[in-house]
C-alpha cells in the first residue's frame, strides 16, 4: 500500500488517543446462533450483549414471512414513500402497529437512529427549549442538536429537577421533553405518569423513545407508553422484535406533519418488503409472548440478586438490561475479557457511550437464556472477584 496522504493524519492522532485511553473500538467477526449463543472464531459463547430480548431474530415464522413478502412485492421499495415506494404492505404494517399501540397513527422509519434524529429536527426549531434526560441515547442528542433548539439537560430520571427547569422557562416558549422508557445503558425506567403530568402543566411536547421497551413490556409487548401519555413515541424493530426498522406513533396530525416535514422520511428510500414481512410476523409473535416476558423478568431479578450478593453495583436497573458498574475503563475491559474466557460475551461499554468514569459491562438478557446460563454468568463474575483479591 502506498503511504496515505497527509490529509489522513488527524485520524491517526484521534485513534492513538483512544488507544491510550482504552476506548479504541474495533469490529470482530461473529455468527449469531440459536439459544442466545454467538460464535466467535472457534468458540461458542453465551451472548449477554445482544438486544434480541425475545430471541426472535431466528424465528422461523418471521423468516418465512420475510421470504413471502420479498417474492410477492420485490426486493426493494425502489423509491421514497412519497414518490413510488409506498407499498400496500408498508401501509398495512403501519396500521397494525398503530392498532397494537393504541395510537391513531404510526409511521415506519428506516432505523431508530434515523427516526430520533429526524423526528426531533422536525418537531423542534431554533426557538424550542428541549428538556433532555442527561442519559438520553446519542440519536436523541444528535436530533436535538440538528433542530438548532436550546438543549436543557435534566438530571437522570429526576422529575423535580425537570420541574424546576420547566418553571424557570418562559411560559410562551415552545417546549419539548425527551426521554427513554427503558434506558439503554442503565436498564432503568422513568416515572412516565409524572412526565405526562409535567408535560401537560407546562404545555410541552413529550417524546418517548421505547427502543428497549419494545417487545419486552406493555400490552402485546408494545412498550410502556400507554395512549394519552406521550405526544410522540419511537419504537424500534431491531432489538426486541429481532428484525430491523423503527416507527413513530402519535395522532394522525403528527403523521401528516412528519410526512411533509421530516427529512429522514421524505428523502430516504422506503424499507424493503422482506423487512416489512418480518416486522409484520414479529408483531404477531410479540403479541403472544407473555410467558417469555415473564421469564425474562425473572432472569433479571436472578442476575441482579446474584451480582449484588457479590457486591457488584447494578444501579437502578429493573429490566432485562443489567449494567455492572466498574468505573475504570481498563478494568471493565479486563472483566469483559475474563467473562469471554469463561464462555460469556459481556461487552465493556466505555465513554463516550457512557459518562466518563462510568465504564461498565452491560448485560442484556434474552428469553432464550436459561436460569443455568445466568448462574454460570454469576459464577464467572465471582471468579473475577477472586482473581482481583
Ligand atoms: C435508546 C435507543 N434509541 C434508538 C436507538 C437506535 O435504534 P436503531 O438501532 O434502530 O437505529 C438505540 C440503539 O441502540 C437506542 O438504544
Amino acid at each position: 500500500m502506498p503511504p496515505l496522504p497527509e490529509v489522513f493524519s488527524f485520524m491517526e492522532k484521534v485513534l492513538e488517543k483512544r488507544r491510550e485511553a482504552g476506548t479504541l473500538r474495533s469490529l470482530r467477526p461473529m455468527e449469531l446462533m440459536d439459544g442466545g449463543r454467538v460464535r466467535m472464531g472457534d468458540r461458542v459463547l453465551v451472548n449477554f450483549s445482544g438486544n434480541d430480548y425475545l430471541g426472535l431474530s431466528r424465528d422461523p415464522h418471521i423468516l418465512k414471512r420475510g421470504e413471502e413478502f420479498a417474492r410477492h412485492f420485490g426486493a426493494g421499495a425502489t423509491a421514497s414513500r412519497l414518490v413510488c415506494g409506498n407499498l400496500s404492505c408498508t401501509e398495512a404494517v403501519e396500521k397494525k402497529i398503530a392498532g397494537m399501540k393504541g395510537f391513531e397513527s404510526a409511521l415506519i422509519m428506516a432505523s431508530g437512529y434515523q427516526a430520533n434524529l429526524s423526528l426531533l429536527a422536525a418537531l423542534c426549531d431554533r426557538k424550542t427549549l428541549i428538556f433532555s434526560d442527561r442519559l438520553n441515547h446519542n440519536s436523541l442528542i444528535q436530533g436535538a442538536r440538528l433542530s438548532g433548539g436550546k438543549i436543557i439537560r435534566f438530571r437522570h430520571n429526576d422529575l423535580s429537577h425537570l420541574e424546576k427547569l420547566l418553571c424557570d422557562a418562559p411560559e410562551e416558549t415552545r417546549k419539548c421533553i425527551v426521554t427513554e422508557s427503558v434506558f439503554s445503558m442503565d436498564g432503568d425506567v422513568p416515572d412516565l405518569e409524572g412526565l405526562t403530568r409535567l408535560a401537560e402543566i407546562h404545555k410541552a411536547l413529550l417524546l418517548v423513545d421505547e427502543a428497549h421497551a419494545t417487545g419486552v413490556f406493555g400490552d402485546q409487548g408494545m412498550g410502556l407508553v400507554k395512549p394519552g401519555m406521550a405526544h410522540a413515541v419511537v419504537g424500534t424493530f431491531g432489538k426486541g422484535a429481532g428484525v430491523f426498522g423503527a416507527y413513530v406513533a402519535g395522532p394522525a396530525l403528527l403523521k401528516d406533519y412528519l410526512v411533509n416535514e421530516m427529512g429522514g422520511f421524505v428523502f430516504s428510500t422506503a424499507l424493503p418488503p422482506s423487512v416489512m414481512g418480518m416486522v409484520d410476523a414479529s408483531l404477531d409473535r410479540m403479541a403472544e409472548m407473555d410467558a417469555e416476558r415473564k421469564h425474562l423478568a425473572a432472569l433479571g431479578d436472578q442476575l441482579r440478586h446474584g451480582l449484588q450478593y457479590l457486591d457488584f453495583y447494578t444501579g437502578a436497573s429493573c429490566t432485562q438490561i443489567v449494567p455492572v458498574m466498574v468505573g475504570d475503563t481498563k478494568k471493565a475491559l479486563a472483566l469483559s475479557a475474563h467473562l469471554e474466557k469463561e464462555g460469556f460475551l459481556g461487552v465493556a461499554i466505555r465513554p463516550p457511550t457512557v459518562p466518563e468514569g462510568e465504564s461498565r459491562i452491560r448485560i442484556s438478557l434474552c428469553a432464550l437464556h436459561s436460569k443455568e446460563d445466568v448462574e454460570g454468568l454469576i459464577r464467572a463474575f465471582s471468579t473475577f472477584v477472586h482473581i482481583q483479591t
